[in-house]
């Protein structure tokens, strides 16, 4: 019988995601060295893992014959010290996507709705639609494409259950005002969690709002965190969130016994202590912005102001065609045709954003002859 006659109607029309392209498959596709290949794609640290993370990881290695610590212990204490938050605060998961997934498993089904932005990160839409859960995807207009917080409230009703919020948010590089999203989260009804996803939130630390306050408080808010991207464990798979203890309880009860792996466990332990690291991508991380600004306005193409580590260029005529052409020069990028004449480049190296400059300034030299 054919197996789709078997599955779940609703994940029949499931879209499915599409990553950021890996280095060994453009290296094989276009005939490349893989190391001159500059993977700006995925959000991802250009300056390597958290030594110190690195270092416990291959010292964790020679225990991988043992199941992780299905409770994360020591990884939850060090968070709870870290944020000053209680251990029943925090839930661990195998990256930040998986807590979304089991944020949308516990809170959504048929009948309610999730709140997001038309241009927000892809798989809250995804978490949605995988639980038969409506999504209700609210413009973030052009050509500023931030969050229209007085729409989301609008577009609250009775069978709302989540809204999620990403500050700054993927792909646009959008941030929102600490008191804006504070009141934001204040004027929402009880029965509508906020997801405040701030996977990019220590490029701009000082800042982000501080939802704890208003958590301890008892308002339904989790707020979602990775290592993924400042502390440079993206392969690892984890991130954490904190809420109130009842809402992480209920996530936990959907959580697979083993969800997070013992060398991403301690890595992540160790990446904490790494803060040195963490201010030095930071530091890293403006000049590179200013890097790639400079060198849009050089080429004068507009694009969206961003302290995330990737930034949205326009005036791109075919991003598809750029897409391709820029990767086989070496450098993969993420053309975003649904915002425009667009693509988002994550911050590289220098000499890495160099050559994405040199490499799109030839790609807009092909247009002109
Ligand atoms: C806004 C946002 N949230 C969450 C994630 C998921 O990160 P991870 O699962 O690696 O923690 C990403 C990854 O790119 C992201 O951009």
């Amino acid at each position: 019988m054919n197996a789709e006659k078997l599955a779940q109607p609703h994940l029949l029309k499931q879209p499915i995601y599409v990553t950021g392209k890996p280095i060994a498959y453009t290296a094989r596709e276009f005939g490349l060295n893989p190391n001159e290949i500059d993977k700006l794609a995925s959000n991802e640290n250009p300056f390597g893992p958290s030594p110190k993370g690195l270092a416990a990881a291959q010292e964790a290695l020679k225990e991988i014959n043992l199941y992780p610590d299905g409770g994360c212990y020591d990884l939850i204490s060090k968070i709870s010290e870290f944020r000053n938050v209680r251990r029943e605060q925090i839930v661990v998961g195998n990256g930040s996507n998986e807590l979304l997934d089991m944020i949308a498993q516990v809170f959504l089904g048929p009948g309610t709705e999730a709140i997001m932005g038309n241009h927000g990160f892809a798989v809250y839409k995804l978490a949605t639609l995988a639980m038969n859960a409506t999504p209700v995807e609210v413009e973030m207009p052009a050509p500023g494409f931030n969050y229209n917080l007085d729409a989301m409230r609008n577009a609250v009703n009775e069978k709302t259950r989540i809204i999620f919020l990403a500050n700054p948010n993927n792909p646009t590089g959008t941030e929102l005002k600490a008191q804006e999203i504070l009141d934001f989260a204040e004027s929402l009804p009880e029965h509508v969690i906020l997801v405040i996803d701030e996977a990019y939130t220590e490029f701009i630390e000082a800042d982000a709002p501080n939802m704890l306050p208003l958590i301890e408080k008892g308002r339904p808010i989790i707020c979602c965190r990775t290592f993924s991207k400042i502390y440079g464990l993206a392969g690892l798979r984890v991130g954490y969130a904190i809420s109130r203890p009842d809402i992480i309880g209920l996530i936990h009860r959907v959580r697979e016994p083993f969800n997070v792996n013992s060398i991403a466990q301690v890595a992540a332990n160790a990446a904490i202590e790494d803060q040195g690291f963490v201010e030095k991508v930071r530091g890293n991380n403006i000049q590179g912005l200013t890097q790639l600004k400079n060198g849009f306005e050089a080429l004068g193409l507009p694009y969206i102001p961003s302290r995330a580590n990737f930034i949205v260029v326009f005036g791109i005529q075919a991003p598809l065609e750029a897409f391709d052409f820029l990767q086989r020069k070496g450098t993969i990028v993420r053309p975003q045709p649904q915002m425009g004449q667009a693509l988002r480049v994550t911050v590289g190296t220098a000499a890495q954003n160099d050559r994405f400059l040199a490499n799109l300034k030839a790609y807009l030299e092909t247009k002109k002859a």
